[in-house]
């Protein structure tokens, strides 16, 4: 690339508006209040059923708020609601956090949303009611897709930035267009460097760090954030199996016919850049994403393959890494 060329590429990415927000959408100058509110009562002169409500918010929930764009009904609108079907032609055919169930329902694969319910692996056994606005500021803040500082609410101040902790290849577009959302949630789009277990462990305390023990114990203890050579020549993990990613647990494995997921998530501490967590090598580490969707999924506890189904996928993610 010519110099000239070369700076007006520089220029342009410092001054995209992905670059000066830190929040994609529902953030600064996109976050526009007649999306959720109503200012008079009304949407659009027309009275709303049943309305007005709390805070002069369209729906009578957080979660139906959100819900009346983020369920697919909107194509423009990242679909966070099973069935989910915008995915389709991206490579994954899944967005990078999965998908939810309806409001109300206990879900079996992840996260539920309106149900009362103790914390799993949390300490003090903190009884919550899951809303979008559980993890997501729906203001708006700088932390990548708006993910809450302090989400468990005990005076944290998480920060899961883009940019630095997360990168993409395609940033999602402002206006918001159907093609770019799929283009930008889908999951084979985002790269992983650090900040998972500190995110989903300040809810999730007891297994946050590799030094608790206690009862209930998470999968014996499966380690959290080590790398594939933390215990060197002594290591559980088969290093050459899950660079060369074929074999059992990958797609097209020719040992178990039908057998075989997907790469699995990991960080990659040394990345920059997207293509820098692309990198397949020993210094990748597991992390809660690598096991779990951060929504929910198919399969029972959010997980990425039917663990806990059974059927032939049932050690597929184990042996990505283990191979036994
Ligand atoms: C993506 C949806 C969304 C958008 C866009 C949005 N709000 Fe809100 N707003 C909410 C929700 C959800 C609540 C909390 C309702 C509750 O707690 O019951 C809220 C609450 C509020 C409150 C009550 C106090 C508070 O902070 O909780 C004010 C005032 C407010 N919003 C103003 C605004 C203004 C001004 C804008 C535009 C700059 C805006 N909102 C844009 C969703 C939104
Ligand atoms: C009026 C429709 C609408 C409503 C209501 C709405 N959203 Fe969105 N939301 C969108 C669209 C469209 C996008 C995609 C923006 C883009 O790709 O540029 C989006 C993007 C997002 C993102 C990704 C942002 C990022 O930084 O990448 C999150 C998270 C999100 N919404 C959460 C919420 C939550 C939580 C609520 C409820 C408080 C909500 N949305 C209500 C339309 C809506
Ligand atoms: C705001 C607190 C909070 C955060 C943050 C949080 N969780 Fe949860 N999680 C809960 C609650 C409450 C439940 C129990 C209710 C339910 O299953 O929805 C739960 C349940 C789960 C379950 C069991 C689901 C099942 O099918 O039984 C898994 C697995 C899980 N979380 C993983 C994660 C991961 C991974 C992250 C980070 C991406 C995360 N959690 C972030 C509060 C949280
Ligand atoms: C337990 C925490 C939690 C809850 C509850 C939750 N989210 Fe998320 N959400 C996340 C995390 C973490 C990510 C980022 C996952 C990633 O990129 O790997 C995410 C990603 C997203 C995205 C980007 C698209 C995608 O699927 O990756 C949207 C949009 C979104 N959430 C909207 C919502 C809405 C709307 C609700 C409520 C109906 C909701 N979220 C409830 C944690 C949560
Ligand atoms: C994304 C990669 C990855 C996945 C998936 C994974 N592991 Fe591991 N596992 C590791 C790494 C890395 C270590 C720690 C390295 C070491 O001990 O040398 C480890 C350690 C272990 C250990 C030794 C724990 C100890 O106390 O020393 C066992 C047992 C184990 N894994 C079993 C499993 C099982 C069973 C599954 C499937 C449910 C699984 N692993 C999934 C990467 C993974
Ligand atoms: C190597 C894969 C792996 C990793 C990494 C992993 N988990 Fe899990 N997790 C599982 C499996 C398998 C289960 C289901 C079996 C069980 O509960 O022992 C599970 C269960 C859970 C549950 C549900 C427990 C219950 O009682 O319902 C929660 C919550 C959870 N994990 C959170 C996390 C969080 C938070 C992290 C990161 C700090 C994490 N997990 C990392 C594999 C993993």
């Amino acid at each position: 690339m010519r110099p000239v060329q070369f700076y007006c590429v520089l220029i342009s990415v410092l001054f995209s508006p992905s670059a000066l927000l830190a929040g994609e959408w529902h953030v600064g100058a996109s976050l526009q209040c007649g999306q959720c509110h109503a200012e008079h009562g009304t949407a659009g002169g027309q009275p709303i059923p049943g309305g007005p409500y709390s805070t002069l918010l369209h729906k009578a929930s957080i979660n139906e708020l959100c819900l009346s764009c983020h369920d697919g009904s909107d194509p423009t609108a990242p679909d966070v609601l099973a069935p989910v079907t915008m995915y389709g032609q991206a490579p994954s055919n899944e967005s990078a956090a999965g998908h939810l169930l309806t409001i109300g329902v206990l879900n079996p694969g992840g996260h539920a949303l309106g149900i009362s319910a103790i914390t799993p692996l949390n300490a003090s056994g903190r009884t919550l009611t899951l809303t979008c606005a559980s993890c997501h500021d729906y203001h708006g803040n700088s932390n990548y897709r708006n993910l809450r500082y302090d989400p468990n609410g005990v005076g944290d101040s998480i920060n899961i930035v883009a940019g630095v902790d997360i990168y993409w290849l395609n940033a999602p577009a402002n206006p918001p267009t159907a093609a770019g959302s799929v283009a930008a949630y889908n999951r084979s789009n985002i790269g992983y460097k650090s900040s998972w277990a500190k995110w989903c462990g300040t809810c999730h305390d007891q297994v946050a760090t590799n030094s608790v023990a206690v009862s209930p114990a998470h999968f014996n203890g499966h380690p959290v954030e080590v790398s594939f050579l933390s215990s060197g020549s002594l290591s559980h993990a088969d290093v050459a199996h899950w660079i060369a990613g074929t074999g059992e647990g990958f797609v097209g494995n020719s040992q178990v016919a039908g057998e075989g997921i997907l790469r699995l998530p990991y960080l990659q501490p040394t990345a920059n850049d997207f293509a820098g967590t692309q990198q397949v090598q020993s210094s990748n580490v597991l992390s809660c994403i690598s096991c779990h969707k951060s929504h929910g999924s198919n399969f029972g506890k959010s997980l990425r393959w039917p663990y806990i189904e059974g059927g032939v996928n049932y050690i597929s993610g184990c042996q990505q890494c283990h191979n036994k």
